[in-house]
């Protein structure tokens, strides 16, 4: 993982370069030799509710052996996420090189010792880049694919790298970065996992083409409707909800688990770093939209609004509620 922005055509590179890997060790060392019908994929940029969402995920998926919520069950004190990261609880293919002796997680297991009716999996790759034995059709596994405004996902990836790169085992020799700077490279596409826009087109272009394998979604749509997101996700992954379950509030248990203010103020997400990188704390800032507004310049905001009509246009894919 880099944790300085880099040079166009430095982070095609990297992009290739890391691609490759992830071809190799999920079909090869990972998944078995391919992906498996019941992977649920994680696609997300990096500051865009990535936690959230596997938080929710987690707890969807699991909810048989975890019940989330203490007054449906006493075992609620049992149930993963009170006692370890959603970053640990959905492993990303992206970062080997955190994992012990350079290797991927083992997939076949998962960290809670039972079995998981899927295998969740996570990932910043762009779907382009994604191994062939998760896109084709051929393979039901599913990827729910969640992006977040540009104006917040610039503003939080902004203030995340600068704690990053304050840290000294990622050798950045605590050299911040400026705003100026990194809306410049925000702007012109130099990112870690590849352009904005061809991130996030790429994966809405394959929701509208393949509807029953790429679900989109939103991060503002999540935090303006948590309950109707949280059964989309669900009715997507082919766990959705029964009656019986929405009449006891099994919904409602599991937004109010993986909420911001639940999740942040867990003991596991505010002391201790992440596989010995940055503080798990680091991944709970705000959790708000609109956030951008007490960052961005007035020039920045009438760019960032030109890119967004000339990158989206003709797209169907619009942001509208990312206001404050
Ligand atoms: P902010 O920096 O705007 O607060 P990622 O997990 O992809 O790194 O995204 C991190 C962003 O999601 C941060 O945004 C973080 O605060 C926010 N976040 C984390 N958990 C959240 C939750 N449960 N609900 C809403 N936002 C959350």
């Amino acid at each position: 993982m880099s944790t300085s922005t880099q040079h166009t055509n430095d982070t095609n590179s990297n992009s290739r370069h890391d691609n490759d890997e992830i071809s190799v060790h999920l079909c090869e060392d990972n998944v078995g030799r391919h992906a498996s019908h019941t992977d649920l994929i994680i696609a997300t940029l990096p500051k865009s509710g990535t936690i959230w969402l596997k938080a929710l995920a987690f707890a969807i998926i699991n909810r048989s052996h975890y019940p989330s919520s203490s007054s449906s069950s006493e075992n609620y004190h049992q149930h993963p996420l009170l006692t370890i990261s959603p970053r640990d609880l959905v492993p990303f293919v992206d970062f080997k090189q955190l994992y012990p002796d350079n290797r991927l997680l083992d997939f076949t297991k998962n960290s809670t010792n039972h079995d998981s009716p899927c295998r969740l999996i996570a990932t910043h790759v762009p779907y382009p880049s994604l191994p062939e034995s998760i896109k084709i059709t051929a393979t039901n596994c599913k990827i729910v694919y969640l992006c977040r405004n540009p104006q917040d996902n610039f503003s939080s990836l902004w203030l995340f790298m600068n704690k990053a790169r304050a840290m000294p085992m990622l050798n950045n020799n605590n050299a911040s970065l400026s705003m100026d700077e990194a809306f410049d490279y925000f702007c012109d596409g130099v990112q870690e996992f590849g352009p904005y826009w061809d991130h996030v087109l790429g994966y809405w272009k394959e929701s509208i083409k393949n509807p029953d394998k790429v679900l989109f979604d939103k991060y503002e749509n999540l935090k303006k409707e948590p309950k109707t997101q949280t059964k989309r996700i669900a009715e997507f992954t082919g766990c959705g909800f029964s009656s019986e379950e929405e009449n006891q509030g099994v919904v409602e248990d599991i937004s109010s688990l993986c909420s911001f203010e639940n999740l942040k103020n867990l003991d596991v997400n505010k002391n201790g770093t992440w596989r010995g990188t940055i503080q798990n704390k680091e991944f709970f800032r705000k959790g708000e939209v609109g956030d951008w507004k007490n960052y961005l310049t007035p020039i920045m905001i009438k760019t960032l609004d030109g890119l967004m009509k000339e990158k989206l246009h003709g797209s169907g894919l619009v942001f509208q509620n990312y206001l404050p």
